[in-house]
């Protein structure tokens, strides 16, 4: 496993996104990636299934400071009573007393950012999270969170694939000293089957998701797929023994000029446009 180094975090460079993987098969899917050797689970509030993290990796034997856990408070939640209440059920849930990375899943449209930091900051100050960070935040936004901050912020978790430009915000994280968490890294199933990417993955002995996830890693970015299938699983932690050309690196970027946005909802920032 490689790891992304940003604002004192120490961060596995695949994670396994965890959305939908809930219930019994939720917690099996979880646990089969702690088996393979994931050491990063990425879940969230909203996803109901922080119980299935926890459960999944008491079952899997796996030391608790080995394994960088992030969990995510939504918008709602954005005010600073509510969001130490929230803080407070997703450990519960996760039956932890701290995780590795709090974040606000989407910048509130009503609650001022610095009233939203100061809560993640106290978070922290109270050893309920060794590092925070903000999730789909544009880069006016990522201004205004660290003029408000007393503690780093350490990463952006945003959308990443070949398909979609996110230069502006990605520098303003760089400028920030912040890693890039991508999601939905293999755009939701969009990427297999696309075809740059398969040929490309031929070349090397590898998948089209292969691909994705190894020009996000080729870019610096920290990933988190998901995936309930074991073999898909192992595939996407394999991403480090081979490289892509400058010429394929090249071929890749241009592909964001497609300009998909796969992720989008009715309460998302005036996104950066390309
Ligand atoms: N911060 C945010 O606002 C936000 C928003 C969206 C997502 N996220 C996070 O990002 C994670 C990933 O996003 P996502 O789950 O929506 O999408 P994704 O990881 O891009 O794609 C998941 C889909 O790809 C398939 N897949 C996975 N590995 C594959 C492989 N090697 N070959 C072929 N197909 C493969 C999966 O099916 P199989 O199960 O059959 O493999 C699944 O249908 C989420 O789970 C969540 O943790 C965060």
């Amino acid at each position: 496993m490689q790891y992304v180094d940003a604002n004192g975090a120490h961060i596995p460079q695949i994670g396994l996104g965890t959305m939908q993987l809930t219930g019994e098969a939720g917690t099996q899917a979880i646990r089969t990636a702690l088996d393979l050797g994931y050491r990063h689970l990425d879940t969230a509030a909203f996803y109901g299934n922080e119980k299935e993290n926890g459960a999944a990796l008491r079952a899997s034997g796996v030391r608790r400071d080995d394994v960088f856990i992030t969990t995510k408070v939504r918008e709602s939640e954005a005010r600073p009573d509510a969001f130490a209440r929230k803080v407070d059920e997703c450990l519960a849930n996760l039956q932890l007393p701290y995780v590795d990375l709090l974040l606000i899943h989407w910048p509130s449209k009503e609650v001022p950012i610095a009233d939203t930091i100061g809560a993640l900051c106290k978070a922290k100050k109270d050893g309920k999270a060794r590092h925070i960070g903000v999730s789909n935040f544009t880069v006016a936004l990522l201004d205004e969170a660290w003029k408000a901050t007393s503690e780093p912020l350490v990463c952006n978790q945003i959308e990443a694939h070949p398909f979609i430009n996110q230069d502006k915000v990605i520098d303003a994280c760089k400028r920030h000293g912040m890693a890039v968490v991508a999601y939905v890294p293999i755009a939701r199933g969009k990427v297999p089957g696309a075809e740059a990417l398969e040929r490309i993955g031929k070349a090397h002995g590898k998948s089209a998701a292969q691909v994705s996830l190894r020009y996000l890693v080729e870019r610096g970015m920290v990933s988190i797929p998901r995936s309930s299938n074991p073999e898909h699983l192992k595939a996407n932690l394999d991403v480090f023994d081979f490289k892509l050309s400058a010429a394929e690196m090249a071929e890749l970027k241009k592909l964001n000029d497609t300009n998909m946005r796969v992720v989008s909802p009715p309460h998302a920032p005036q996104w950066d446009t390309p």
